[in-house]
C-alpha cells in the first residue's frame, strides 16, 4: 500500500503530468491565422536593405515585398500591413505623396493584390512616412492641428483603397478620424473596406527601431500631444469606445508586451477583434539578448506572443510573424 504523505484532494500538477494532459488542458493556442506581418517597402527592384535595428527585418523593393508576402501566406498568414519608407526629396508639410495614385504604396498594394490576390492587404493611413516634420499629423505654427489632418488622412485612406487596400490602419491618434476615414470610404464606394483602428496608440520609446527603419522620426518635438500616455489605462477604455462608435472594425493596442493589461482591459469591453502590435523595440530586445547568447530566441519568440494572446488579443502584428508560424507548423 502506497498511502499517500499527505491528504490532497486538489492537485493542480495531475493536468501536467504528460504533454498528452497538458495540450489537453491548454487554454491559449497560437496559429499562423494570428498574426499580421508588417512590412517596410522601399523603391527600386532586388532591393533588400538591412535595417540596424532589427535584425532580420529589411526594407525590400515591391518585387521582394510580393515574395515575403507569398511565403507569409504559404504558411497561412493572412494578411500583411505596409509601412513606406521615402526619400526626404518626396516628404513635404502636407504629406502630399501620400495621395500620389502611382506613389511606391500604391503600386505595391496593388502589385500584391495582383500576385496573391487572398492575402489581406493593410495599409497604414498617417503622416509621418511623407511628412517633412516627420509627425503623424499636420504642423501649424509647431501644432499638430486635429481637424484639418482628417482630411489629410481620409485622401490617403481612399488612395490606399482605390490602390485595392482591403484594410486601412490610422495609426496617427488624430481625434475623430476613424469616423472621418469611413465616411470618405463610403462615399467613395468602398463601403467593403475596413477599417483597423490603432485606438490606444501609447507615446512609446519602443517605436525607436522603427522609426530608424522609415527614417521617420519627428524633426521636433514628441507625439505625446496625440500618442497616449504610458500612465494610463483608463484612457484606453475611452479611446477604444470612441473608435468603435465611429465605425472601426478592429481595434488595437499598441505596444503590446509592456501593455497587456490594457490589452485584457479592452478585450473585456468591447466585441470587435482585439490586435495587438508587437513593436519594433519588442523585436529588437529580444534579438539583441538572443544575439548575446542571454537568452534563447525562439522560446523567447513564443512566450511573448503566446503572452499577448492569452491577455486577450486575437491578433498580432509582429515581425516575428513568419519566423513564429513556421516554428507552429513544425
Ligand atoms: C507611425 C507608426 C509608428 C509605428 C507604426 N506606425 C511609429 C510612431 O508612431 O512613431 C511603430 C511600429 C513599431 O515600432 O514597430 N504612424
Amino acid at each position: 500500500m502506497n498511502t499517500p504523505l499527505i491528504e490532497l484532494i486538489q492537485r493542480p500538477r495531475r493536468n501536467r503530468v504528460s504533454r498528452a494532459v497538458r495540450d489537453l488542458v491548454r487554454e491559449t493556442t497560437l496559429t499562423p491565422a494570428d498574426f499580421i506581418l508588417p512590412l517596410f517597402v522601399i523603391e527600386g527592384r532586388q532591393e533588400k536593405v538591412p535595417i540596424a535595428s532589427m535584425p532580420g527585418c529589411f526594407r525590400l523593393s515591391p518585387d521582394l515585398i510580393v515574395a515575403e508576402a507569398r511565403t507569409a501566406w504559404d504558411l497561412g498568414i493572412p494578411a500583411v500591413a505596409l509601412f513606406p519608407a521615402l526619400p526626404e526629396s518626396l516628404k513635404d508639410h502636407r504629406a502630399t505623396e501620400s495621395l500620389n495614385p502611382d506613389g511606391l504604396l500604391q503600386r505595391t498594394v496593388r502589385e500584391l493584390k495582383q500576385q496573391v490576390p487572398e492575402l489581406a492587404v493593410i495599409t497604414d493611413v498617417a503622416m509621418d512616412p511623407y511628412s517633412s516634420d516627420g509627425h503623424d499629423g499636420l504642423v501649424e505654427n509647431g501644432q499638430i492641428v486635429n481637424d484639418p489632418t482628417l482630411e489629410i488622412l481620409a485622401g490617403m485612406a481612399v488612395s490606399q483603397a482605390q490602390a485595392g487596400a482591403d484594410l486601412v490602419a490610422p495609426s496617427d491618434m488624430m481625434d475623430g478620424r476613424v469616423g472621418y476615414i469611413r465616411r470618405a470610404l463610403d462615399q467613395n464606394g468602398f463601403t467593403q473596406v475596413g477599417i483597423l483602428a490603432y485606438s490606444a496608440k501609447y507615446a512609446s520609446a519602443f517605436y525607436g527601431p522603427f522609426r530608424d527603419a522609415l527614417d521617420s522620426a519627428p524633426k521636433f518635438g514628441d507625439k505625446k500631444t496625440y500618442q497616449m500616455d504610458p500612465a494610463n489605462s483608463r484612457e484606453a477604455i475611452r479611446e477604444v469606445l470612441l473608435d468603435a462608435a465611429e465605425g472601426a472594425d478592429m481595434v488595437m493596442v499598441k505596444p503590446a508586451l509592456a501593455y497587456l493589461d490594457v490589452i485584457a482591459r479592452v478585450r473585456s469591453v468591447v466585441n470587435l477583434p482585439v490586435a495587438a502590435y508587437n513593436v519594433s523595440g519588442e523585436y529588437a530586445m529580444v534579438k539583441a539578448a538572443a544575439a548575446m547568447g542571454w537568452l534563447d530566441e525562439q522560446a523567447i519568440m513564443m512566450e511573448v506572443l503566446l503572452a499577448i494572446k492569452r491577455a486577450g488579443a486575437d491578433i498580432i502584428l509582429s515581425y516575428f510573424a513568419v519566423d513564429a508560424a513556421r516554428a507552429l507548423n513544425g
